[in-house]
């Protein structure tokens, strides 16, 4: 009877198992071509960074030079920040979209910069287990704050949303910042290659920053309070995934 059951389970799951390999062979190769042929400058882009991502991976492999402790405690701590903002911010970029969604003005431009910030996590989910990197524990609570920051926001408005997108991204840009400082004494070729990536994705945020800005992040509502808040949100946020 239980044998039975199991077997009849074990054919279902398999099948299933079947189903899906086929599905993810067969439709995800149709969507990625179908998205590069309307953008073709984000397959250069994503090309780029994947190859880094995989130089990254095969050096960090070969490397007889390894990293002392201190500076694998750093490596370790920078890359857990960064995938954990990557997550809050397209969590951010999600809860935008699903407030203004419909408008056809800024709806555009925020799917342009959440298709940004997935191929900044792509590329910090590649990096992080050939640096042997712990993600955070607190995964959850970002993804939730994210969405709940970036549709609150822009249920406050189009200029409120802005306003946040322009916090959000100066304090990204500043942190980038500071880890390109951090990264300059470490003399490595993994870390080369980082430095590269991290400096890319530092560029990018900072055009956000540019965009949320010409779309007048300045005329929110309560435009200092709002932007403070989220600044200082933002830090603590850094802080906190360093230790978890
Ligand atoms: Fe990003
Ligand atoms: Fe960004």
């Amino acid at each position: 009877m239980y044998t039975s059951s199991y077997l009849t389970y074990s054919s279902i799951g398999s099948t299933i198992h079947r189903k899906c390999i086929i599905a993810i062979k067969h439709k995800v190769p149709l969507l990625i071509s179908s998205y590069t042929h309307k953008h073709p400058s984000y397959l250069t882009y994503s090309s780029r960074l994947i190859s880094t991502s995989k130089r990254i991976n095969s050096n960090n492999d070969q490397n007889k030079n390894p990293l002392t402790p201190k500076q694998k405690q750093l490596i370790d701590c920078m890359i857990r920040i960064d995938q954990a903002g990557e997550i809050g911010a397209n969590y951010i970029y999600k809860g935008q979209l699903a407030v203004l969604g419909s408008d056809e003005k800024i709806s555009p431009v925020i799917k342009e910069m959440w298709e940004q910030e997935k191929l900044h996590l792509k590329t910090f989910d590649e990096i992080m287990p050939r640096f042997r990197v712990r993600p955070t524990i607190l995964r959850p609570i970002w993804e939730a704050l994210g969405f709940i920051l970036g549709a609150g926001t822009a249920m406050m408005g189009k200029e409120a949303a802005m306003a946040c997108t322009e916090a959000v991204e100066t304090t990204i840009g500043e942190h980038y910042n500071d880890q390109l400082r951090d990264l300059l004494s470490i003399e490595h070729e993994d870390i080369d290659e980082l430095r590269k990536i991290i400096k890319q994705f530092r560029d990018d945020e900072l055009q956000h920053l540019d965009t949320a800005v010409d779309l007048d992040a300045k005329k929110a509502p309560f435009y200092g309070p709002l932007t403070a808040i989220i600044h200082h949100g933002c830090k603590a946020a850094i802080w906190i995934t360093g230790r978890f």
